[in-house]
């Protein structure tokens, strides 16, 4: 069982090269099954979830090759149209598969993917977006549901949430059906508008994305891609924390420093300085860093959910009291147990958490729960007196690229101790 051994109070120095977002890989490589030809997408991150995306098309029939940082996709033949039960349970965010199987194929066979850490995770917004462009959605029983269509017809939908998921599986869905589709009330993270520019270098028709609206007009085919995806905006918001809770000076490289506004508006109302240069970001946290009395998790522009454990982990030895609200999922604290083993003073109520910040964290032996949680306790390790031990971290090895060695890099003293 891995573990991340960390002695904290090193103030973290130094530039960090930040890696291609989890969260815009993953619904690329399903797009990659919208076309029988080649597709090679630059800038990957190498993570476990992503691993698990390639083992679930090369079950469909799919070739799926890592080339240093790149995969090669070549959906040309496919022979199943069912995802592997146990994979859908590894990693539930592979319903995004459903769309463009379902679009290339005519039919696709899911389990339901299930709850997990921070949330139950329904998939109704998905299953209500496919029947609008036609599909017929049965349930057969044991929790798997399939959806079928022998042709996919353009429809106006209106998401009750703004659903990242559930815009991206209906977009990549409506790029192959017959007319023109409106879906209204969509997500407007910034992988969203990655997931549209790949498909309309594939030939597709989209435009919108990033706003509420998207317009996708149906074309017959789709043809291969070359593509390098943005970078991780939630990687690189958790390394620049790491600046704010050990009062170092962090720079990240590449970024698109408008994805990142939501979260360096709070790192600069905490006092820390940011500075913008090109595609880097640079923090200098000099002293202990201010609470900040109210910060809701909102959708895109609003403050990312991803990031809202490493950001309650700086607020535990901020000045002052916090409170942080979260509005996307129902059940996204489970850090704070483990953060208050380490002496932070977190009270949760309902969707709020009321932060009293202290002055020093203490080490201790902490699990991770989700991969934003472990990533939170390692931050929180880094500030604390002491040694602090991350257990559970094949969490973390989910969302971010070698995390400590990443903030080995920095200063930090981090190792990763295996058995
Ligand atoms: C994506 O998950 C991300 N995952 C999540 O990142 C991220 O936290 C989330 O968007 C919000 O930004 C990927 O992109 C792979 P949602 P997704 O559908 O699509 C409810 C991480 O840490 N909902 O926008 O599953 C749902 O219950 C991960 O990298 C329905 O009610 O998020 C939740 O409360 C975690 N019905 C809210 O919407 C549905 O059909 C937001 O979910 C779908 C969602």
């Amino acid at each position: 069982m891995e573990r991340i051994v960390i002695a904290g109070g090193t103030p973290l120095q130094g530039t960090v090269k930040i890696h291609g977002a989890k969260n815009a890989a993953l619904p690329i490589i399903a797009a990659c099954l919208l076309t029988d030809e080649p597709c090679t997408l630059r800038s990957m991150p190498t993570l476990t979830d992503i691993d698990v995306m390639r083992h679930i098309l090369q079950s469909f029939g799919a070739e799926c090759e890592w080339v240093e940082d790149s995969l090669n996709i070549h959906a040309e033949r496919l022979h199943s149209h069912t995802i592997p039960e146990a994979l859908m349970r590894e990693m539930r965010s592979s319903v995004i598969i459903m769309g463009p199987l379902l679009a290339r194929h005519g039919k696709v066979s899911a389990s339901y993917p299930g709850g997990c850490a921070i949330g139950s995770r329904p998939i109704d917004l998905h299953i209500k977006g496919l029947e609008a462009l036609g599909a017929k959605v049965s349930e057969e029983g044991r929790g798997y549901i399939t959806a079928e269509a022998k042709q996919l017809v353009g429809a106006d939908i209106h998401l009750d949430y703004p659903s990242v998921g559930a815009t991206e599986n209906i977009m990549m869905a409506a790029t192959l059906a017959q007319g023109e589709t409106l879906i209204r009330n969509a997500a407007k993270e910034p992988e969203i508008i990655d997931v549209q520019d790949i498909l309309n270098v594939m030939g597709a028709d989209i435009a919108g994305a990033g706003t509420g609206q998207i317009r996708i007009r149906g074309v017959e085919k789709l043809r291969g891609a070359e593509y390098t995806i943005i970078p991780d905006r939630i990687a690189a918001g958790t390394i620049l924390l790491g600046a704010v809770i050990t009062q170092g000076q962090v720079t990240v490289k590449p970024v698109i420093p408008e994805h990142l506004e939501p979260l360096l508006a709070k790192i600069r109302e905490m006092g820390a300085k940011v500075t913008i240069a090109g595609n880097s970001v640079t923090v200098v946290c000099d002293y202990r860093p201010k609470a900040v009395d109210a910060l809701r998790t909102l959708p895109h522009p609003g403050f990312p959910t991803d990031l809202q454990a490493p950001m309650l982990a700086a607020l535990c030895v901020a000045q002052g009291t916090s409170v942080l609200t979260e509005t996307v999922f129902e059940s996204r604290f489970k850090h704070v147990d483990e953060l208050r083993r380490m002496g932070a003073m977190v009270k949760v109520e309902g969707r709020s958490a009321i932060i009293r910040g202290v002055e020093r964290l203490t080490g201790a032996v902490v699990a991770a729960t989700d991969l934003r949680a472990g990533a939170a306790l390692v931050l929180a390790g880094l500030a604390a007196e002491g040694i602090t031990i991350v257990e559970q971290v094949h969490h973390i090895d989910r969302g971010y690229v070698d995390l400590d060695s990443t903030f080995r890099a920095l200063g930090g003293r981090v190792e990763r101790l295996g058995w």
